[in-house]
């Protein structure tokens, strides 16, 4: 910290790393021999440079891919590229998990230790690569490469997972899963060698969507049976006819499709759709701008769904936002992608390019007169950034700390302007609407939760992936679809929802998988996370594991959040570390009133579910009796 207020200054390959992204400075810079001074605000232009804030996070992304972490002198460039203090870059710098504040070796594999992947053999791996490269973020291969442990990588249908990334002129990332340590070490080298290979595309989308080509999906359907690069080929399956109807429509006329079809969000919190873009909508007269963005940052240990439609069918989610834009009159469009997915953030950047050039983005959309753009912005590993209000934070180039609500996105969201932000799920059901008419959605389903869903299966089941059914299907029903249980073949409990929802007991597999079904039984779809484990599970660990997760991710701003997550993860501690195992019941009593005082008092949504599944898994069984 002391180097950023006396100044330490950037090498000449993190000067280029910072310039290629935001131009070179235009006077009076003159090079790393100078001390950052009062005379650099002017010769950098002050409020105007003030104004780039919002490429913070992109910024600091260009260097970690060139050189592989961020040093003072790095941040301080940064700070006087951007006009903004050096203390605030570091804030900034040291909130997010991807960003490294020390330095490290160029080629970093980061493997994943969250709970998907700890049912299916993550600590073995992790031990083999200890004997084979030594400790976790040590160095390796000649000081050149190291591997870490990683929270979910999103990838929890081919656990485990690892991600290999190479820094330099040509950054490379690329994901291996199923992993294991020879694979990895692998990876390393030739990373090292600077031939780190592409992922091998087919083989993962047999592995990640089982029912690709099945004539009853709607939202997986153009999975697998096109190239995901090809604008032709989505045309072909139907791409675009929705957007085009849609302009026929009109943006009233679209809202009163999405209204009638009650969807509700996908992302977690389960809001109407059609009602947040019907709120923009009213505003337009008021001459604001209206952003849309969309939540991919899908960090909650399980989901990896998102991942797939985005890597699978990239220009659904282009044609979703751009309705999105129409109906509520935004002209911008953000996709906040999970800075850990890689291969996403490749065929999105090319859906994207591949739309403008066709007049499907940009100025005058389809010569109809609808203005409307998309830009990806990467986060950088912070599980809070797919708050809302967090990850408008994020993008404007802040810490991710949540904002409290009111005022809504609604009214005040990105740049404090009216936006609208929904999952990757939920706009491309919104282009099955369209389709289809809202009326005829809201068919499918049961009364409170309309049309199909995405779930994603993962540990021990026969057949893991992406599964899209209709809502009021049973939990069994869909165990059963992937092939039944897997491991021993012996349930010991289904986490749904995530690490912020509830575990069940193989009694409640007969629960329908609603909003209203599971509620029913005091649990939650979430973002669609179904993991189950075997009787071979300590779920002890598991529950350590999720706590520890929220102990991690709290962002700090509130006390009941900040303290109980720590409190939480240390009471668990010391029960699972205690020989023999017996709690007493004050201990247990204890776990459950800091669930209370964090449901109660916490700002946002990560205090209010960090004790959920902790709490879920102490009603059902004696773990540390
Ligand atoms: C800690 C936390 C993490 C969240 N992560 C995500 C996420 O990764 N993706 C997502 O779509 N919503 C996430 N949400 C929910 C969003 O705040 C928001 O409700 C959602 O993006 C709205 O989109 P929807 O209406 O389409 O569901 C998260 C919420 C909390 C409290
Ligand atoms: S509840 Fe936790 S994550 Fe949310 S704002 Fe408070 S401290 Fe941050």
């Amino acid at each position: 910290m002391d180097l950023h207020l006396t100044g330490a200054l950037p090498s000449s390959e993190e000067e280029a790393a910072v310039d290629k992204l935001l131009g070179a400075p235009a006077s009076g810079w003159e090079g790393g021999a100078r001390r950052i001074g009062s005379d650099d605000r002017a010769a950098f232009g002050g409020h105007a440079k003030r104004e780039q804030r919002h490429m913070l996070l992109p910024v600091l992304h260009a260097v970690q891919a060139r050189i592989g972490w961020i040093s003072a002198g790095a941040s301080n460039y940064v700070a006087q590229r951007l006009d903004v203090a050096p203390a605030e870059v570091h804030g900034v710098a040291s909130f997010y998990g991807m960003f490294s504040l020390s330095h490290r070796p160029p080629v970093v594999a980061h493997v994943c230790d969250d709970i998907g992947c700890l049912a299916k053999g993550a600590e073995d791996l992790c031990k083999k690569l200890e004997s084979k490269l030594g400790p976790a973020g040590s160095p390796c291969l000649n000081g050149n490469a190291t591997w870490q442990r990683s929270a979910c990588l999103g990838v929890c249908e081919r656990a485990p997972a690892a991600l290999t990334t190479a820094a330099g002129e040509k950054p490379r990332e690329r994901v291996l899963a199923p992993a294991d340590a020879a694979g990895v070490e692998s990876l390393l080298r030739d990373a090292v060698a600077g031939k780190l290979p592409a992922e091998p595309d087919e083989l993962n989308l047999k592995l990640s969507v089982p029912q690709a080509g099945n004539n009853d999906l709607h939202l997986l359907r153009r999975i697998g049976q096109g190239n995901p690069a090809s604008l032709d080929d989505y045309k072909r399956m139907g791409g675009y006819e929705a957007l085009r109807r849609a302009l026929d429509m009109g943006p009233e006329a679209v809202v009163r499709e999405l209204n009638e079809s009650r969807l509700l969000g996908r992302g977690g919190a389960a809001f109407p759709t059609g009602k947040k873009w019907e709120a923009l909508l009213k505003q337009r007269s008021e001459g604001r701008l209206h952003y849309v963005v969309c939540n991919a940052d899908e960090s909650e240990p399980g989901t990896f769904k998102d991942r797939v439609v985005m890597e699978g069918d990239p220009f659904a989610l282009v044609e979703g936002m751009t309705i999105a834009g129409l109906a509520s009159g935004a002209h911008k469009g953000f996709i906040y992608l999970r800075g850990e997915y890689p291969l996403a953030a490749e065929r999105l950047s090319h859906a994207i390019s591949a739309a403008r050039a066709a007049g499907l983005l940009g100025e005058n959309i389809l010569g109809r007169g609808l203005n409307f753009d998309i830009e990806i912005r990467r986060g950088a590993g912070a599980y809070i950034c797919g708050e809302e209000t967090a990850l408008f934070n994020s993008i404007e180039g802040y810490r991710g700390e949540p904002r409290s609500k009111p005022p809504f996105p609604t009214q005040a969201g990105l740049f404090k302007q009216p936006t609208v932000v929904n999952n990757v799920e939920t706009l491309i059901n919104g282009l099955e609407i369209i389709r289809e008419g809202g009326a005829a959605y809201a068919r499918v389903g049961t009364a409170n939760s309309t049309g199909n869903r995405l779930f994603c299966l993962s540990g021990h089941v026969k057949k893991p992936g992406v599964y899209e059914i209709p809502f009021g299907a049973t939990l069994r029903n869909l165990i059963d679809l992937a092939g039944g249980v897997g491991g021993t073949g012996r349930l010991q409990s289904v986490l749904l929802g995530g690490a912020a929802g509830t575990f069940v007991s193989p009694k409640e597999l007969d629960v329908p998988l609603t909003f209203e079904g599971t509620r029913a039984i005091g649990a939650t779809l979430g973002s669609g996370v179904v993991m189950l484990f075997d009787d071979s599970v300590d779920m002890k660990k598991i529950l350590l594991r999720i706590a520890e997760f929220f102990r991690h991710e709290s962002c700090g701003q509130c006390i009941p959040c900040r303290v109980g997550t720590v409190r939480q993860h240390e009471v668990l501690e010391r029960l699972a570390s205690r020989k023999p195992l017996g709690s007493t019941p004050e201990e247990m009593k204890l776990i459950r009133e800091m669930g209370q005082a964090m449901r109660d008092a916490s700002i946002c949504g990560l205090g209010q579910t960090a004790s959920s599944a902790v709490e879920s898994a102490l009603k059902r069984w004696s773990l540390f009796e």
